[in-house]
């Protein structure tokens, strides 16, 4: 019985991995991104029953393993509804730190799993046994790394600490003393399999991975939740050595490659340091800089910008973060097509960490019904806005601030920018001056060519609508 369920789960968790692959190639494209998240359920759904028919065959009978089964259909089914509520009720502009947040639970299982076989006794030994002790030794640590790591993110993310980076002296080599101590520790705990070393390293991988997110700043979150997203995949790697489970291994190189290629593709988008980044900002100094007035910036209301627009022969709209909370993208697909109807060349410029997730733009807009060959990434339009009659930066700051290309003292100089100010007018939605996610004064709304139009995003959209309905065309 139990070496049947083995080789049909086994089948099937082939089939699941193949789905998974699937999924993540559908999802790199627009047009088959729904296709990539069927095939995701629909692998998760398989390897889910074939895991649990699994354990069913082996409990069969002894009592151990009838308590295994109850409690694996519990946390199933326990796990399963919180993770539906809060998938239907957080807020797209939540979606980072509920990411953050479940990167930390894979960190903390692979913790639980790490421990679990170091206390349960395998009866294994030779080079076995000591093949068994490092593949505990690095999952632990790496699930602790993984586990606080995703925990400060999460805080960063939810605006419950402060995202500046934390400055602590000597804090390159504190992370890197980290690591040697971690090798030593894994090479003595393969020799002497010891208990409290393993509790050393629990507590140095927990404390690592406080400091490396800690260190680094609100720019760079991004690329440290797509980095925990990578952390997190070898974690469940790691676990599923240790529980022998291929379709864990495979699932979690999967994500922790995929990951890593993420924020190395986001590292170059933002100019940063691939290596310093994943390094807890390794060999960043703490910027100075940024704040310092810049004179004073015009305003302009609906009926102004809708008379702009209606005379514009082409308009490229930078929409952001304020875009995604004001939940405005509905009228803004509204204007766009009454533009177009007008005659007007409208196109979208989506820098590569506008709002507050990979793509989060891109979402919303085809939420929206926005036609995909109109939305292009910021290299696509970049060279084309010194041609551009208007440019809607609606609720963007920091992907549109002058000053990352133009102050090397500013903390995010280097990132490369929407460079909207080279267009002949600027109209910029946000509800007041205050500075955009990195805490960076903006000098593009004190530009000659820049009015700001204050106020939500949605309700200025809708206000700039009424107004030019009433425009003749
Ligand atoms: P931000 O720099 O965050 O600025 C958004 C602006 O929207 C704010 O200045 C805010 O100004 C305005 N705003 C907020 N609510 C609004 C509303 N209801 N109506 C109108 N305006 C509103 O946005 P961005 O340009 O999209 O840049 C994203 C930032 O987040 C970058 O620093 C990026 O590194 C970081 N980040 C990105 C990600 C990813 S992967 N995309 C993940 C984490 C962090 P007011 O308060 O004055 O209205």
């Amino acid at each position: 019985m139990i070496a049947v369920a083995g080789a049909v789960a086994g089948a099937a968790y082939v089939v699941a991995a193949l789905l998974f692959i699937l999924s993540l190639a559908g999802l790199s494209k627009h047009e088959t991104s729904r296709r990539g998240v069927t095939f995701g359920i629909v692998g998760m759904i398989i390897a889910l029953v074939a895991t649990v028919w699994l354990t069913a065959a082996g409990a069969w009978g002894t009592p151990s393993g009838t308590t295994g089964l109850i409690l694996l259909v519990a946390a199933v089914v326990v796990g399963g509804a919180i993770g539906l509520w809060r998938a239907r009720v957080v807020e797209m502009t939540g979606m980072p730190e509920l990411i953050a947040l479940l990167h930390s639970f894979v960190g903390l299982a692979a913790v639980l799993v790490g421990w679990n076989g170091a206390l349960y006794d395998a009866g294994l030994d030779g080079a076995l046994a000591d093949i068994h002790h490092a593949e505990v030794f690095i999952g632990v640590f790496i699930g602790g790394v993984t586990f606080t790591g995703s925990i400060v993110a999460f805080l960063k993310l939810s605006a419950r600490i402060s995202s500046r980076p934390l400055m602590l002296p000597g804090k390159n080599a504190l992370n890197v003393g980290a690591l040697v101590v971690f090798v030593a520790l894994t090479v003595w705990y393969v020799l002497t399999p010891e208990l409290w070393l393993l509790v050393l390293v629990t507590v140095l991988a927990l404390a690592l991975g406080w400091h490396l997110v800690a260190s680094i700043g609100g720019g760079d979150m991004p690329v440290v939740v797509s980095m925990l997203n990578s952390y997190s995949g070898w974690a469940a790697a790691a676990a599923g050595f240790l529980l022998n489970n291929d379709l864990l291994i495979v699932t979690g190189a999967l994500v922790g490659s995929s990951g890593a290629y993420l924020s190395y593709i986001m590292c170059k988008a933002m100019n940063r340091s691939f290596l310093s980044v994943i390094a807890g900002g390794f060999g960043i100094e703490a910027p100075k800089g940024g704040d310092e007035e810049h004179g004073e910036h015009r305003e302009i209301d609906a009926a102004g910008a809708a008379d702009l627009l209606a005379g514009a022969g082409s308009v490229v709209i930078t929409p952001g973060y304020g875009m995604a909370v004001a939940q405005a993208q509905h009228g803004v697909a509204d204007l766009v097509q009454k533009l177009r109807e007008r005659g007007v060349d409208v196109r979208f410029g989506i820098h590569p960490v506008a709002g507050r997730l990979p793509g989060h733009m891109n979402v919303l807009l085809a939420e929206a019904k926005v036609p995909y060959d109109i939305v292009l990434e910021m290299d696509e339009i970049n060279d084309d806005l010194a041609h551009t009659d208007v440019v809607l930066v609606i609720g963007a700051n920091d992907t549109v601030n002058p000053a990352a290309a133009e102050d090397p003292t500013s903390p995010i100089a280097g990132m490369p920018v929407l460079r909207v100010w080279e267009a002949s007018n600027v109209i910029v939605f946000k509800r007041s001056m205050a500075s955009g996610y990195a805490g960076v004064a903006n000098p593009l709304f004190f530009r000659e060519n820049t009015q700001m139009l204050f106020g939500d995003a949605k309700d200025k959209v809708d206000e700039i609508l009424m107004q030019l309905s009433r425009i003749a065309v």
